[in-house]
């Protein structure tokens, strides 16, 4: 089966209002059509400024980093997942690492934002990955297997096949030390075992599995080739057009 490429960008906190326009436009700008499917995860100052830039190139969409479980109500400072919708919004990031980490997001609310988005008519971008503990002690298939079962086996399959999948080792992000090819590729492989278990292998051939970690310009096209990995979640390279649209040439 031919899965979607997908090259996502996570800016994380980063970006003012200026700067973060002007990097939409240099990527809308220096965008080749392919069958490649760009995203630009931004904060949500951007998001339906970013929408409205975008709009009329395909392969080209906006992500959310993150939304609340809830559809509205007395619940200060969040955004609900059809407000991202409403903003022109295609998808969002949810379970990634710095959300677990830092905000305590543990695999039941997880589970609960991803439902929540499907119902809004979003795409989760599905992020796990172990820690560096996890990797040592060679435990990493079975972390990362929970992670997935916790998030992901209680969809249907029509539901999975809006969910994409980042697989982030946590020990690589923004450390500048990548996953070797063939460890994404393991890990990649696994995820996709696990889905087909309980999926089928139909849906689960279908579910584009990014990785995440370090990427850049300079390992991209290496990391692509794998066989499993069908594209990348790439946070500090997504801050410059230039790298960002050497990493997704890199297919
Ligand atoms: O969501 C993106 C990842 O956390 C990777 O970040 O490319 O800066 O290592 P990084």
């Amino acid at each position: 089966m031919k899965r979607k490429h997908i090259v996502a960008g996570n800016w994380k906190m980063n970006m003012d209002y200026d700067a973060g326009r002007d990097l939409v436009k240099a990527v809308a700008d220096k965008l080749q059509p392919s069958d490649t499917l760009v995203i630009l995860g931004t904060p949500y100052i951007h998001l339906r400024n970013a929408a409205s830039i975008i709009k009329d190139i395909s392969n080209l969409k906006i992500a959310a980093q993150n939304c609340h479980q809830e559809e509205s109500g007395a619940f200060t400072g969040e955004v609900a997942a059809g407000m991202l919708a409403s903003c022109g919004v295609d998808y969002v990031i949810l379970g990634h690492s710095e959300r677990r980490e830092y905000f305590g997001e543990d695999d039941q609310l997880i589970a609960s934002k991803i439902d929540a988005a499907l119902a809004a008519g979003l795409s989760p971008i599905y992020c796990c990955g172990e820690k560096l503990e996890a990797r040592e002690a060679g435990t990493e298939n079975d972390v990362v297997g929970a992670q997935v079962e916790a998030a992901l086996f209680h969809l249907s399959t029509e539901q999975l096949a809006q969910v994409v999948i980042a697989y982030e080792p946590v020990w690589a992000i923004g450390t500048g030390k990548t996953a070797s090819p063939e460890q994404a590729q393991d890990m990649h492989a696994h995820i996709r075992a696990l889905l087909a278990g309980h999926f089928g292998q139909e849906a689960a051939d279908g579910v584009s599995i990014l990785y995440g970690g370090s990427v850049k310009p300079g390992n991209a096209k290496e990391i692509f080739s794998k066989p499993d990995v069908d594209g990348g979640l790439i946070g500090g390279a997504s801050l410059k057009a230039a790298d960002f649209i050497a990493i997704v040439d890199s297919f």
